[in-house]
């Protein structure tokens, strides 16, 4: 194995226990790099699951008894939110409790993965083939019944998991449905991803396409290309269905055509400021944990060998320059519209890192969750 990534995954091991250590009350949601310290959101926002995560992670590799009770512990406060109206109860309950049911076998970690599922299966729009945002998602502010977002497409997977274990095959039905209808939504025809769409909720026809965190409307978000990649190399992993893995080559492909030589993206692919833009090491590490997927799943030896070759480079890219001694990866770009959290530690940029970690030292297969 090589030391470098082992290096890698013992930083982030460190930065779970001394977070899990630190943080009493909430979820860490985005860190201060100079101090460490986290702002926690009270409730998990949509991140909450990431955290709990990195715990299931870090108590399958031979961690200690305390990673697996934190764990559960804090997704076990992700509970009530198996009611609230949002599809990123998706993320929440798939990384918060499905990975636990998973990797570990964990039983009440699988009881309350279904619960979630169970929770956002009823918020399906049926005229219109989508999820909608839901009023308690982030970005609320825009929301309304009509309105998706390609970042709700990865926790359809909860969906297909909660459809096998339970028979209830109609929720595979809705989750690729609202997958399928997010290429439309999404998906532009050179391969590039726009954040979201508009739709009239009785018909599902698609009124426009919009960003709520890109520069405009017609630009590159890094986090929207990123969510397209992973959330179709997901659906492709769960269901076998080929125009998810098509969908997701594409925008991987975009993906690197446009990627810097430094091997991080930047917040948004069209920030004039060019070679000088913010970075987001989210993005990127989003992008990374993505391509080791499509290196096992792309039917040919080439696509497989570039995708790994590529999630290598942006991994090592990421340990050298943004991933210090203390396991705090820095330089991820939460909102830079809103200028918050431009150049933090972003929970789900630190999950996706340590789970590309765990493939690229042979402790998880790249397909298993
Ligand atoms: N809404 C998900 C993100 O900010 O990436």
């Amino acid at each position: 194995m090589d030391r470098r990534w082992r290096e890698g995954l013992e930083r982030l091991r460190a930065r779970v226990d001394a977070t899990g250590m630190a943080v009493r009350e909430g979820f860490p949601h985005y860190g201060d790099v100079a101090t460490g310290s986290w702002t926690t959101s009270p409730a998990g926002d949509w991140t909450g699951g990431f955290w709990c995560g990195m715990c299931w992670l870090a108590a399958l590799g031979g961690g200690e008894p305390r990673h697996r009770r934190w764990a559960l512990e804090w997704a076990e406060r992700l509970r009530p939110r198996a009611g609230s109206d949002t599809v990123f109860r998706g993320f929440l309950f798939y990384y918060g409790a499905l990975l636990g049911a998973v990797l570990l076998g964990d039983a009440p970690a699988r009881e309350l993965g279904l619960a979630g599922a169970k929770g956002l299966a009823g918020s399906f729009n049926p005229s219109a083939g989508v999820f909608p945002l839901g009023n308690e998602a982030e970005e609320a502010s825009d929301v309304g019944r009509g309105e998706s977002s390609i970042d709700g497409v990865q926790g359809m997977a909860l969906l297909v998991w909660a459809a096998r274990e339970t028979g209830e095959t109609s929720w595979r039905e809705m989750a690729v449905r609202h997958t399928r209808r997010h290429v439309e939504f999404c998906v532009r025809p050179d391969g590039s991803v726009c954040q979201s769409a508009s739709f009239e909720p009785a018909t599902g026809k698609t009124l426009r396409r919009y960003t709520h965190k890109g520069i405009h409307d017609a630009s590159t978000w890094a986090r929207a290309q990123a969510w397209g990649i992973l959330g179709y190399t997901v659906m492709h992993q769960w269901t076998g269905e080929p125009d998810f893995l098509d969908v997701a080559r594409r925008t991987a492909d975009w993906w690197l055509a446009h990627l810097p030589g430094d091997r991080i993206a930047p917040w948004d692919f069209d920030d004039p400021a060019g070679a000088g833009a913010t970075r987001d090491t989210s993005a990127t590490a989003i992008v990374a944990a993505s391509l080791l997927k499509l290196a096992a799943l792309a039917p040919d030896g080439e696509r497989r060998n570039i995708y790994r070759a590529a999630a290598e480079a942006s991994v090592e890219a990421l340990l050298e320059r943004y991933l210090d001694q203390r396991g705090i990866l820095s330089h991820g770009c939460y909102n830079k519209r809103i200028d918050l959290a431009t150049q933090h530690e972003l929970i789900w940029g630190s999950y996706y890192l340590f789970e590309a970690l765990h493939v690229l030292t042979g402790a998880l297969d790249a397909t298993r969750i």
